[in-house]
């Protein structure tokens, strides 16, 4: 028999509902976004945040249920994120999670939002004909997280055999997310939130024509060194350094001053921004990129073959950066290990990826006591 789960997912500034069959086939996928509400900030603010999931809460929820013409009695689970995520936000989506499934009388899954971003990549693997080989290496890249894994499938014992994964935290970052990275150069540089897609398509336009500031003008990034542990990372010198950057050149206080106009008049697509970019400053954005997207393909890539894994997944929402991909594919291919990203709708945070994740927990019996709570640092491994 089929095992229906609606998913629930509220773990930072997005509300979402989805429901997936057996841990694979997605019925729905509907995500509320908050970024109108925080685009001013520069940031995710909490308390508007908590507030904004409790206005959509239950409308989009309703909303995956009729996208996959369903009742609320035809779902067999609900799986919810516990954590990690701001504990407000979380604690809206467990509350409603534990509500609803007492009154369906029907068991409630509790979820690690990281093991859902592991999921978002096995949801769709399938579907290209390719099944990822275990053991891999797990590179979760986001706005609040930047950590490697290595992933087995669960053991268990013969009579009894574990469904899902087993995890090894292998190296994390240590300071700043690589998304809040992007966040904040752009934040610097004017460019709109959040950072990410707008300097992914900005850094897009000078590979095409190339670049004349390099090296001679102070133009480089060193790899980061990093002592003790080489899976850990670091983004937080490279983000000084474009900070430096830009103070060593006031030429573009002008430009930054116009973008940031631009900005609070609603212009914020790459193409009403790139008029308003001097060469020099898409080549500062598409350095910068490259610095990130070199430290985050070498240290995964570093790992799968430590770690004799010829499989890597890259999920969370900077998985989505073209470049990422572009550079992890043909450096992988050239390593012998096979890449896998989720499609860009689910590398970011949305529910089906929670949904497939509850489905293992559910066959193994893993539910919810009934003083389930939010855990904000909660770790998965
Ligand atoms: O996974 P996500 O939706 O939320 C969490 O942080 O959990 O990721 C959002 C982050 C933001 O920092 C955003 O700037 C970044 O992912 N991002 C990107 C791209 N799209 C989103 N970073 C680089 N390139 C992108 N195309
Ligand atoms: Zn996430």
């Amino acid at each position: 028999m089929a095992t229906r789960i609606l998913g629930i997912e509220s773990s930072c500034d997005e509300t979402a509902a989805a429901v997936v069959v057996d841990g694979r086939e997605i019925l729905s996928s509907v995500v509320s976004s908050q970024l109108d509400i925080h685009r001013k900030y520069g940031g995710v603010v909490p308390e508007l945040a908590s507030r904004e999931h409790l206005r959509q809460i239950v409308p989009v929820v309703r909303e995956a249920l009729l996208q996959a013409g369903l009742n609320f009695n035809d779902i067999d689970a609900v799986g919810v994120t516990q954590g990690p995520g701001l504990v407000g936000s979380l604690l809206v989506g467990v509350t409603y999670g534990k509500v609803l499934a007492t009154e369906l009388k029907k068991p409630l899954v509790p979820v690690n939002h990281l093991e859902g971003h592991v999921h978002a990549v096995f949801l769709e693997a399938h579907l290209g004909g390719k099944v990822p080989q275990m053991p891999a290496v797990c590179l979760i890249v986001s706005g609040g997280h930047t950590l490697l894994y290595h992933v087995q499938s669960a053991a268990g014992n013969s009579d009894a055999p574990k469904p899902g994964f087993q995890f090894r935290r292998l190296g994390g970052t240590r300071d700043d997310a690589a998304g809040e990275a992007y966040d904040k150069v752009a934040r610097l540089l004017a460019l709109g939130y959040p950072g990410g897609p707008i300097i992914d398509q900005l850094a897009g336009k000078v590979a095409a024509n190339g670049s004349n500031f390099h090296e001679k003008d102070g133009l480089h990034f060193n790899p980061v060194k990093i002592k003790s542990n080489p899976f850990d990372f670091s983004f937080s010198g490279i983000k000084t350094a474009v900070l430096y950057y830009v103070r060593q050149h006031p030429e573009f206080e002008g430009e930054i001053e116009t973008r940031k106009k631009a900005l609070q008049s609603g212009l914020r697509k790459a193409a009403d921004l790139l008029p308003l970019c001097s060469p020099r400053t898409l080549a500062l954005i598409s350095k910068f990129q490259a610095a990130v997207v070199r430290d985050l393909v070498t240290r995964a890539l570093d790992a799968a073959l430590q770690t004799n894994s010829r499989t890597v997944l890259v999920s969370g929402g900077v998985a989505a950066n073209s470049e990422l991909r572009d550079r992890f594919t043909s450096k992988a291919a050239e390593t012998g290990v096979t890449v896998f990203f989720p499609s860009r709708a689910l590398s970011t945070d949305n529910a089906a990826m929670i949904a497939a994740a509850a489905y293992p927990h559910l066959l193994a019996g893993d539910l919810a006591a009934d003083d389930l709570n939010a855990e904000p640092n909660l770790r998965l491994a």
